[in-house]
């Protein structure tokens, strides 16, 4: 392969188009790859993809693996394990969410300043990877560089961002009510069912890591709102654009 990415992009619920910004040179599916998990859920396609995006070499992966689907934590994560063994530096990771912050609305685009993990078990669980420590800090597990230059690209390009806490939950249900107005009292801005495992191995592999939500329902304000997988999609969708610009104008910068 011609390719030696740096940067890798987990493209979440909805996000796999960013997929066609990229010029790609090599793609893999996840079924030809050993050991790794096979995607079933609506939406994710599950391919490996290698190319150029903006004038960089890049690694995507469309469509990525959630804990409801039945996996054990540590085959969610096994991709962030083999692009670490790849060479990759930054990652890129991208979900849909529902958002409990009053300030925010639909479609929304929320930069991911922290999380709170309430999966029941931690990807680090047994063995210690050498990797990194055995206790890791999650301190600015999300770059603040990072989020800086993302700032500023929204800033320059009329994006409204949002900044918040990504609360991640094992799913496959979306939250009652009262977990949503739990979730807040707890911290968070927006909650979903992906990303802080591979957050949380990158970060213990030395990776950089951003993280970006794209709103796309709303929960525990007065009102209760149901929500829908369909729903969750066509939102995603809509932000599709603006998430994609932001990400490759930050590759673009780093
Ligand atoms: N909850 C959990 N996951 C989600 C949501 C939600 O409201 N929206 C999109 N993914």
């Amino acid at each position: 392969m011609q390719t030696s990415p740096k940067t890798a992009i987990i493209l979440g619920s909805g996000l796999g188009r960013l997929a066609d910004e990229i010029k790609i040179e090599q793609a893999i599916a996840y079924e030809d790859i050993p050991h790794f998990p096979v995607s079933t859920v609506e939406g994710h396609s599950g391919k490996l993809l290698f190319g150029r995006l903006g004038g960089h070499d890049i690694m995507a992966m469309q469509g990525r693996f959630h804990y409801y689907e039945g996996y054990d934590i540590h085959e969610v994560t096994f991709p962030i394990r083999v692009m670490y063994e790849l060479g990759i530096k930054n990652l890129f990771v991208s979900n849909a969410a529902g958002g409990m912050n009053p300030q925010f609305s639909i479609g929304d685009l929320m930069v991911i300043t922290d999380h709170i993990n309430m999966l029941p078990e931690n990807p680090l669980r047994g063995k210690n990877v050498p990797t990194g420590p055995r206790f890791p800090s999650m301190h600015e597990a999300y770059d603040p560089e990072f989020i800086r230059i993302v700032d500023e690209i929204a800033a320059q390009n009329d994006i409204k961002v949002q900044h918040g806490v990504y609360v991640a939950t094992q799913g496959p249900t979306f939250e009652t009510p009262a977990e949503y107005r739990m979730f807040r009292i707890l911290g968070a801005d927006a909650v979903g069912m992906s990303t802080v495992p591979e957050v949380i191995v990158a970060v213990h592999q030395g990776m950089r890591v951003f993280g970006m939500s794209v709103i796309t329902d709303l929960g525990g304000f007065a009102e209760a709102v149901e929500v829908s997988h369909e729903e969750v999609t066509e939102a995603a969708n809509a932000a599709q654009p603006k998430m994609t610009l932001l990400m490759k104008e930050l590759i673009n910068r780093i």
